[in-house]
């Protein structure tokens, strides 16, 4: 038996996606738990790219199971989308399986997530408008539209119009919007339904059962520890748990069927978004980062904060996952800068401070506390193993591992599947 949990560590889009396909070749089923199309996951195959939002990264492979979990939300259409994008690209998405435990997305769910954002103003998320935290607050309020609903003409209609007409008139009288129509809503969604029924299950026995019969199971997880409902930094974060406790109740397995978790940490740091972000780099280097890395979001291609490598933000994601090793991504990017700065930890009023800050009054207000390294000359990209990676990059990713009290699983130096130095065995 063998389930590994892959999580990102910062803000997101660490190439949780690279990192998943990379470890998907040996796993025979690959599983979402957690969050919806707020996530970009980009895999490139053969210069061939492929940008996943809501189906598991291990569907590029073939004769693989994919399954999405109970905790994730979906929008079918979305994902009808995205199944008939694969298929296109010659993709056979018949391994798919989708929970029927889920939440659905419905129009409303993203026409108040653009609302709230307006109303919040000054203090806005700057969420991907994709209607994720509006469906959890329905999944949480025990109001919300499940997949087995869906697949439910009767159950369906009634859930529907009872909601419908509930935020129809939240839609209008608090923020002066139109609503929807019942008889439109339901036709759309019902047609989804005939197209999605081939692939809803109770995926819940799907992965026990692979689990009991000794198979791979590999969970990736989307967002990151950073933007935790509970553990990031709240309230700037998304309204799902992407630390690695969330697979237990976003997939339905207990804690005793993981064997390993991986934390994935770009060699830098970026967030997009609103939020406190101590080592974010509003200068030259900030931007020479955002151009090289190419730092322009996956779902909503705005551009990426950018700032040096926080290490005191891994040792965090270390503890609150319990992470057994971290693979460090794009290292390549930092290809011949000069000099390079991590981050060991935080001072307060002038005190070092244990831990992450809960309040976001004082992360705002922390100073780093940076380690100077030197940065190294040679390219990166077409090195395969650890050995030679020049010497400055190799006691930059163990600084890390040292601060972080994790151990280097993985070192990523380019997008391609075959960019990967691989120090342990996973499996
Ligand atoms: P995710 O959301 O965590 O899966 O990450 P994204 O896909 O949103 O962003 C990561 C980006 O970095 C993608 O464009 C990947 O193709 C790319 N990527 C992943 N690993 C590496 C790497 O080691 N080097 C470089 N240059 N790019 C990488
Ligand atoms: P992947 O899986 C980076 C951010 C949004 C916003 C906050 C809340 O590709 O790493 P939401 O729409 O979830 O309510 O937005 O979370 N966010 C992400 N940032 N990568 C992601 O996913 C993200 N998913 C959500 O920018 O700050
Ligand atoms: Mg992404």
């Amino acid at each position: 038996m063998s389930a590994i949990v892959v999580i990102g560590t910062q803000w997101g889009d660490e190439g949780k996606g690279k990192i998943v396909d990379n470890l998907a070749e040996n796993a025979d089923v690959i599983v979402r738990y957690q969050g919806g199309n707020n996530a970009g996951h980009t895999v490139i195959v053969n210069g061939q790219e492929f940008k996943l939002h809501l189906l598991p990264s291990g569907i590029l492979y073939k004769g693989k199971t994919c399954v999405v979990g109970n905790g994730v939300v979906i929008d079918p259409a979305v994902m009808l989308k995205e199944i008939n994008d694969m298929k296109a690209k010659g993709i056979d998405p018949s391994g798919l399986k989708i929970s029927n435990r889920a939440h659905v997305i419905m129009p409303f769910h993203r026409l108040l997530d653009e609302v709230e954002e307006v109303a919040r103003g000054e203090n806005k998320i700057g969420t991907t408008k994709r209607g994720i935290g509006p469906c959890y607050m329905d999944k949480n309020a025990r109001i919300g539209i499940r997949m087995v609903d869906l697949m439910d003409e009767e159950e369906f209609s009634a859930k529907l119009e009872w909601l419908l007409e509930a935020k129809n008139h939240l839609l209008k009288a608090v923020y002066g919007v139109d609503g929807f129509d019942f008889e439109t809503v339901k036709k759309e969604y019902l047609g989804y339904a005939e197209e999605l029924r081939p692939y809803v299950t109770d995926t819940l026995v799907v992965l026990n059962d692979a689990i009991k019969s000794g198979k791979k199971v590999l969970f990736e997880g989307a967002q990151a520890t950073m933007l935790d409902l509970d553990h990031g930094t709240y309230p700037f974060v998304t309204s799902s748990n992407p630390v690695a406790g969330g697979v237990c109740v976003g997939a339905g397995i207990g804690p005793t069927k993981i064997n390993k978790t991986v934390g994935v940490v770009k060699a830098y740091t970026t967030r997009v978004g609103e939020g406190p972000f101590p080592t974010e780099l509003l200068d030259k280097t900030g931007e020479l980062i955002r151009e090289r890395g190419r730092e322009y979001g996956t779902t909503t291609g705005r551009p990426r904060r950018c700032g040096w490598l926080d290490a005191s933000v891994i040792r965090y994601a270390g503890m609150v996952s319990g992470l057994d090793y971290l693979a460090v991504t794009r290292l390549d990017i930092l290809d011949g800068l000069e000099t390079l700065k991590i981050c060991v930890g935080y001072k307060y009023k002038g005190e070092t401070i244990a831990g992450f800050p809960a309040s976001l009054k004082v992360l705002a207000q922390v100073e780093p506390v940076y380690e100077e390294m030197p940065g190294w000359t040679e390219a990166t990209s077409s090195i395969r193993t650890y050995a030679e990676l020049p010497l400055n990059a190799r006691r930059y990713v163990e600084r890390l591992s040292e601060v972080s009290g994790v151990a280097l699983g993985i070192v990523s130096v380019g997008p391609e599947r075959d960019q990967t130095i691989n120090l342990v065995d996973l499996y």
